[in-house]
């Protein structure tokens, strides 16, 4: 892992763009491959972990990274366009060079989900750092319980990884249920906000462990829904978005209480953060 206590936690590697398309409206999957060192910091990256990609010129931004070891070198990303950064990343393409700093951040406890059912609730481009865990349970899938997958966006056109939905939908003990706030033609699932779905769908908290992200109004009424149903805050996790600057701890960008979102999380458990998150999402 980068070591986040030295200058070289500062310092971007070097990335060159092998591959990048569009997998829903103003989203480019961006896949990269690390040009000049990284591979010894990447080796071992885990599911929840994010990296600053810059643009050079133009500056950085985190992302958190949507793809495992296990699948190759190539660090995939989901890059929703926003502002400068976004846009700057969204206009290049194959053979460009990027910056790539970290992996960052504390990942999901894959260890501890092991034997456990899991539910895994993604809105938006929230979705992308949970499609390593997806990954990681259908590699592996004895070592893991029951997967329930709720996916939702605003509209059809904005979900993230449709192309995957069918590899999902169809992997042995995993069930995938969509949702969108607002149809288009050709639609042919859910219409309504996630919590909707998560009311349907009614999943049990015995031996299981929720994950959620997406955008903070939905990680707070979701979780409310799951604190709800029977799950304690030690059973919900989320993984939080902040402002940063650094990544490792050092500028205080990224305050959730005494917790520097950084470094303590992005991912968290509801018990560690649950007296912390108003104001916050
Ligand atoms: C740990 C982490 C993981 C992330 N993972 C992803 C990812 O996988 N894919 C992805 O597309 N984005 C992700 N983001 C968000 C991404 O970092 C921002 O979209 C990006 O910084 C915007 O940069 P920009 O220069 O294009 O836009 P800016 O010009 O900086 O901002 C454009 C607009 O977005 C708002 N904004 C910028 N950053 C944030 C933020 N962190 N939270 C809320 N509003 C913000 C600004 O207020 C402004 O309105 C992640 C953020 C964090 C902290
Ligand atoms: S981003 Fe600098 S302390 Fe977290």
């Amino acid at each position: 892992m980068t070591d986040t206590d030295g200058l070289n936690a500062m310092l971007p590697y070097f990335g060159r763009l092998v591959e990048t398309r569009d997998i829903a409206s103003e989203i480019k999957l961006m896949r990269v491959e690390l040009i000049n060192g990284g591979s010894e910091a990447f080796g071992e990256y885990q599911p929840g972990q994010f990296v600053f990609l810059s643009a050079f010129g133009i500056g950085e931004a985190p992302f958190g990274i949507a793809s495992i070891p296990a699948h190759g070198e190539v660090l995939e990303f989901a890059v929703q366009r926003l502002g400068s950064v976004t846009t700057a990343l969204h206009e290049m393409g194959e053979g460009d060079l990027v910056g790539v700093r970290g992996p960052f951040g504390r990942p999901f406890p894959m260890e501890v989900m092991k034997g456990k059912n899991l539910i895994v609730l993604g809105g938006g481009i929230g979705g992308a750092p949970l499609r390593p865990v997806i990954q990681t349970v259908l590699e592996s899938r004895e070592e893991y319980g029951y997967l329930t997958i709720l996916w939702a966006a605003r509209k059809p056109s904005l979900m993230i990884f449709r192309d995957e939905l069918d590899i999902w939908r169809e992997a042995p003990d995993c069930e995938l249920h969509l949702t969108v706030d607002e149809s288009e033609t050709g639609w042919e699932h859910d219409v309504g906000l996630i919590t909707e779905l998560l009311k349907q769908v009614a999943p049990s908290p015995e031996n299981a462990i929720t994950i959620t992200c997406g955008p903070p109004i939905m990680i707070q009424f979701v979780d409310l829904m799951l604190s709800e149903m029977g799950f304690t805050p030690e059973q919900r996790y989320v993984t939080l978005e902040a402002r940063m600057h650094c990544g490792i701890g050092k500028c205080g960008r990224c305050n959730l209480g005494e917790k520097y979102v950084c470094t303590d999380g992005p991912v968290f458990s509801m018990d560690e953060v649950e007296d912390l998150l108003e104001g916050f999402l």
